[in-house]
């Protein structure tokens, strides 16, 4: 059953250029989608389309069989959550605490279960230690770890990461990719949008956007085999599919798509 039907869309910032350009697709519930491209392709002003933050000028986006409309963006932004790039968009408390919470409110989430799901995301995130810190002096990665704590906290069945990651250290970046792998597991749609191959390779599915297209979007085995696709999107593949790609020995090749996706 499809979750994100994105049909023939198209989005200008101004009239000489048009930053995305007939995109249709469809994403299943439960699949984890990964976005790549080059910067300026299009993907952070596609995520702000799917959340109804930007409306475009033709086309029909539909969430879980609902046209996304004035009327329904507002009710629809509960079944959707996003994080970006840059946190300090996203801050609007005075404490962390109110930070994670602000989300929930919206969602008239009962106090107590409010309190509860604060304590547990900031956890999930590392920041138990800062609930009552002001988020302006925290660092981006700290940030960024508040923002993502605040969205999971809203339990919405579609998350979008538009480069969310990209502050955080390896340790605790490794530790959140396992928590949305077992969200997933649980049913959650991830989109998630990276300049990194390795983490969309976790992915079932890699779209990759060019000039605001869709230059491909496939079953993740299927695109990592196009080292041309790669090439043409100044996308780098990871170490063991370039050699991957340079050998012909079928069982070696096995081996390294192997280690791959134990990664
Ligand atoms: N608020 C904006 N106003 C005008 N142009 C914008 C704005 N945001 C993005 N753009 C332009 O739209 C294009 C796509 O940007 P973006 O969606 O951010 O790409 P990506 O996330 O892939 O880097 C770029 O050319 C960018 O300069
Ligand atoms: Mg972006």
């Amino acid at each position: 059953m499809s979750i994100i039907d994105v049909e023939q869309i198209s989005f200008a910032y101004s009239e000489e250029k048009r930053t995305l350009n007939q995109v249709s697709f469809t994403i299943e519930k439960g699949e984890w989608i990964a976005i790549l491209g080059h910067n300026g392709s299009g993907k952070s002003t596609l995520a702000k389309t799917l959340v109804g933050l930007l409306e475009p000028q033709s086309g029909e986006i539909r969430i879980d069989s609902i046209k996304l409309s004035e009327e329904t963006a507002f009710d629809l932004r509960k079944k959707v959550g996003i994080v970006f790039q840059n946190p300090d968009n996203q801050f609007v408390g005075v404490t962390v605490r109110d930070d994670i919470a602000f989300g929930m409110e919206n969602l008239c989430i009962p106090r107590d279960e409010m309190l509860k799901r604060i304590e547990f995301y900031a956890q999930k995130v590392g920041m138990e230690q800062y609930l009552d810190k002001q988020p302006s002096n925290l660092s981006g990665g700290q940030k960024q770890r508040v923002a993502i704590a605040g969205i999971l906290a809203m339990r919405s069945d579609i998350l979008i990461f538009d480069e969310a990651t990209s502050m955080l250290d390896p340790y605790t970046r490794n530790d959140l990719i396992r928590y949305i792998q077992s969200l997933n597991q649980e049913g959650f749609t991830i989109i998630m949008i990276t300049h990194d191959v390795n983490e969309a390779i976790l992915a079932d599915k890699i779209m990759i956007m060019k000039q605001g297209e869709i230059a491909a979007f496939d079953n993740t085995h299927t695109i990592l085999e196009k080292k041309e696709l790669f090439d043409e999107n100044h996308l780098e593949l990871p170490v063991a599919l370039e050699i991957a790609s340079l050998i012909e020995d079928i069982k070696l090749k096995e081996i390294l798509w192997e280690f791959v996706s134990t990664m």
